[in-house]
């Protein structure tokens, strides 16, 4: 019987585990891949030194399996980092912040070693840009960053009634086709306003694993 994408998520989140070592402190990713890797890493909880956690969410479910989460300031570098993605193409450059998360993922995954990103294989795409490219925005920056969007040849929509966990907005930019993921990250960090967009391209995932109906691939 064929797979659900729910259970696709499943398979790559209890792949990661075999990445946790005893003694790490992990990176704790956002989302519904994420959530099913927390619920993974609760069984073997006794075996880490801790976490550190991309979202308010996740590190309540965290807390809600009594593992403990840090503070990234008082956890240094980080060995591992499990997060899910948007959209992935085959160089491990993502889209994410579908959940919103953008920022803090980006900083942690920063502060990792090693990025095992894990989804499910409708997320490997050739081209990136079909999913609407997530930037949290300063409030007062709104109407100005998305004038520059449209300049960019994007169509950046207002996520309405959403507030991150920094108190900023997020404007979903639909309508790109991104032949060039490092050169827009870059671009796009440049404008004034913009606290972080969701292209993951000057830092990639260094692992990709993924749920397929044949079992999880691992594309490095
Ligand atoms: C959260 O902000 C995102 O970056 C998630 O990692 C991404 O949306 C993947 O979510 P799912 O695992 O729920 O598909």
């Amino acid at each position: 019987m064929a797979l659900s994408q729910d259970e696709m998520k499943k398979q790559v989140a209890d792949a990661a585990l075999e990445y946790v070592e005893p003694g790490m402190i992990v990176g704790i990713g956002t989302g519904s891949t994420a959530n099913h890797f927390i619920d993974g890493l609760a069984k073997m909880k006794g075996k880490i030194d801790g976490t550190v956690a991309s979202s308010e969410a996740s590190a309540e479910r965290l807390r809600g399996h009594g593992i403990e989460v840090m503070e990234l300031n008082a956890a240094g570098n980080i060995p591992l980092y499990v997060d899910g993605a948007d959209e992935s193409n085959k160089y491990l450059h993502l889209i994410k912040g579908g959940g919103g998360a953008l920022t803090r993922e980006k900083i942690v995954a920063a502060a990792s070693d090693k990025f095992v990103c894990i989804a499910d294989e409708s997320k490997l795409v050739d081209i990136m840009g079909k999913f609407p490219l997530p930037i949290e925005v300063i409030p007062m920056a709104r109407s100005y960053v998305a004038r520059q969007l449209v300049k960019l040849g994007g169509e950046p929509v207002y996520r309405d009634g959403f507030v991150t966990d920094n108190g900023n907005i997020i404007l979903d930019v639909h309508n790109l086709e991104i032949m060039n993921p490092v050169e827009l990250e870059e671009k796009l960090n440049n404008l004034v306003g913009v606290v972080t967009n969701g292209l993951f391209a000057m830092r990639p995932a260094d692992v990709l694993l993924l749920g397929t109906q044949d079992g999880v691939k691992t594309i490095t």
